[in-house]
């Protein structure tokens, strides 16, 4: 289901979509006047501040500020991009968006992708009936509860028994007439050596359903019920199932994750369990497999700190370095809970308990001070060994997406290294250097020879003006971080409308949508700052959207560093500003040359000069 979207359709979609019905499947509501009133859904709260206002079609929370319309609210609390929220509330309305036939393989490919879900939930129930009431799951109920878990973990993450017989999935799976074809690809059975017919995968296992982000099933674990190796087998890869993509617990955890804005990813199923029991549901699991870029980008569509808690040996630290690396590259915070040696999550808690584990969260750090923690130890006082580790630590924290972190990081280590801070920069330098050189050798042509230069008006007069890189008027980029990051500071209060109007007001904004949103939100503001719900009603739903995604953009990471990030922001945006002038600038040169207008002119080149 790829494609575009039409808009027609989509307007389709947001008229036969009732907001009301759709938000009380999430939120119990009741009607106070024009509006329902219920639980906000995306903070705790006591009392409700959460409305949904059905003749406009719009929802808004009075506690945190977050609003929109249906489709923002799909795309809020089920993590979902807007052309897959759109399907989404289509599919439920039962409009087709298929505009183009498939091709007969797409179509077959489809049709196998959806008997593969009902096979495994096939499976599913057989397992977990197995495991719930059969006299053989006995072994497995009481694994179960020495473990300390009992029905109700089994019945809210459907976990299953898995006989110990070569035939029992295999049986149970032709009875209900599914083509063992499907079963083999799943890998729920194999096919016998030598003529031997199939058999089943998982025997004699305890049964751990993994879904995906819908809540269907794509694979299952399944782990031995006494010290025999292997002790978990997982499904193999398969066309619904990538484990890079998918993280156990996921689909439990999302709510709270986005209530929260963090995560914690531990390796292990009994993990997840542990942490979710213990009173800390943000949390999923790496099904043994390394974090990797896609887990990040689908963790980063809830939160905006990732907290690891691999476990405490030398394969989970190597993990844990790993894994900071690709959340550097995708701009999230690492953090991470160290635990003593040997420990993972759940042995921790068994032995120590939930207060226990809460007092180590506090005390989570960044991945970076780890970082450097450990590879300084580990070189002690060598010269060599310390300038080794102390490059391979600058080398890292050149990846880090925010300079003044960058910054940070760098005095940081000056100081538990001993060794000089411009010699740091420097090194750091070379580093950011060589990177650059690394992307310029693949990066598009350069934009000069694309942009169609003005024909100079007198020769050589101007000089080198032409040189310029001025964008062309109809290229529209999206957002600047910095503009994103100014917006979200006034937003969240953090600036006041003051300061950003003595910068030069709207006239530091670019991007048409940013633009009006900083209109919006200067005409708006007053002596005690910024408040949208009283004006968020007046809006339209793409400007309630927009305000939206900046109430709750990089939420939490400014902190004590409001000042630098506004400054850095304001320089960024007055080099772009000043950019955008002469740019200008050369229009009217070439313009008043064209009209032989000598006066106007002069004038325009004096600007000029000034600009530069
Ligand atoms: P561990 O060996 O640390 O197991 O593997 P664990 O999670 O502590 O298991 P329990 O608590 O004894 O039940 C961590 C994770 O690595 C994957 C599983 O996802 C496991 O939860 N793993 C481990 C496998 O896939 N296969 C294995 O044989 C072992
Ligand atoms: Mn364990």
């Amino acid at each position: 289901m790829t494609g575009q979207i039409s808009e027609g359709k989509i307007n389709e979609v947001r008229e036969q979509t009732d907001i009301v019905e759709l938000i009380s499947q999430y939120v119990s509501l009741k009607r106070s006047g024009v509006n329902h009133m219920g639980l906000c859904p995306f903070h705790s709260e006591k009392s409700p501040s959460f409305s949904v206002n059905s003749a406009r079609q719009f929802f808004h929370c009075f506690g945190c500020g977050v609003g929109g319309d249906a489709f923002s609210f799909l795309m809020q609390i089920e993590g979902l991009t807007f052309p897959d929220a759109v399907r989404r509330l289509a599919e439920r309305i039962g409009i087709d968006l298929e505009e183009r036939t498939l091709s007969p393989e797409e179509e077959q490919r489809q049709r196998q992708r959806e008997r593969l879900y009902r096979v495994n939930e096939v499976a599913a129930s057989y397992f977990h009936q197995l495991l719930m009431d059969h006299p053989a799951g006995a072994v497995a109920r009481t694994y179960m509860k020495t473990r300390g878990y009992g029905r109700k973990a089994a019945g809210e993450y459907q976990i299953g028994f898995a006989l110990d017989s070569w035939e029992g999935l295999k049986k149970h799976l032709e009875e209900q007439g599914v083509a063992a074809a499907d079963a083999r690809t799943l890998g729920l059975i194999r096919p016998g050596k030598s003529g031997r017919g199939d058999y089943d995968l998982f025997r004699g296992r305890l049964i751990f359903p993994v879904y995906d982000l819908s809540g269907q099933i794509v694979a299952f674990a399944g782990r031995v019920l006494d010290d025999s190796k292997p002790k978990y087998i997982n499904s193999p890869e398969s066309p619904i199932y990538h484990k890079g993509r998918v993280l156990f617990g996921l689909y439990q955890a999302r709510q709270a994750m986005r209530q929260s804005g963090e995560v914690l990813v531990v390796e292990g199923y009994f993990d997840q369990l542990a942490l979710c029991r213990a009173g800390f549901p943000q949390v999923v699991a790496t099904c043994g497999t390394a974090l990797t870029v896609d887990h990040v980008k689908i963790l980063k569509r809830y939160v905006q700190r990732v907290i690891l808690l691999f476990d405490q040996d030398t394969a989970g630290k190597k993990a844990t370095f790993k894994a900071m690396t690709v959340l550097q590259e995708e701009g999230v915070a690492a953090a991470v809970i160290e635990l003593p040696g040997g420990d993972d999550p759940d042995s921790f808690i068994q032995r120590e308990g939930a207060e226990a584990f809460s007092l180590r969260l506090e005390k989570s750090r960044s991945v970076m001070d780890l970082f450097i923690d450990d590879l300084l130890t580990e070189a002690g006082s060598g010269i060599e060994q310390k300038a080794r580790a102390a490059e391979k630590i600058v080398e890292q924290i050149a990846g880090l997406s925010s300079e003044l972190e960058q910054d940070l990081y760098l005095k940081e280590l000056a100081q538990r290294s001993g060794i000089d801070l411009e010699q740091l920069k420097g090194v750091k330098q070379k580093v950011t250097d060589r990177g650059q050189q690394k992307r310029s050798s693949y990066s598009a042509a350069p934009l000069p020879e694309d942009y169609p230069l003005p024909e100079a008006p007198f020769s050589g007069a101007v000089g080198d003006i032409y040189t310029e890189v001025v964008k062309p008027a109809e290229s529209k980029p999206g957002w600047s971080r910095s503009e994103k990051t100014l917006l979200c500071l006034l937003l969240q209060n953090h600036v006041s409308p003051e300061k950003i109007i003595a910068a030069g007001g709207l006239d530091l904004f670019n991007h048409q949508d940013a633009l009006e949103v900083a209109q919006i939100l200067l005409d708006n503001a007053t002596d005690s700052g910024l408040d949208i719900k009283f004006f968020i009603a007046e809006l339209d739903p793409d400007q309630v959207r927009l305000i939206t995604e900046l109430s709750s953009f990089d939420q939490g990471q400014f902190g004590e560093n409001v000042d630098a990030i506004f400054s850095d922001c304001l320089k960024a945006l007055q080099y772009e500003q000043s950019k955008r002038q002469r740019g200008e600038s050369l229009d009217k040169i070439r313009h008043y040359e064209q009209g032989r207008e000598i006066e106007n002119l002069n004038d325009s080149l004096k600007e000029f000069t000034n600009l530069k």
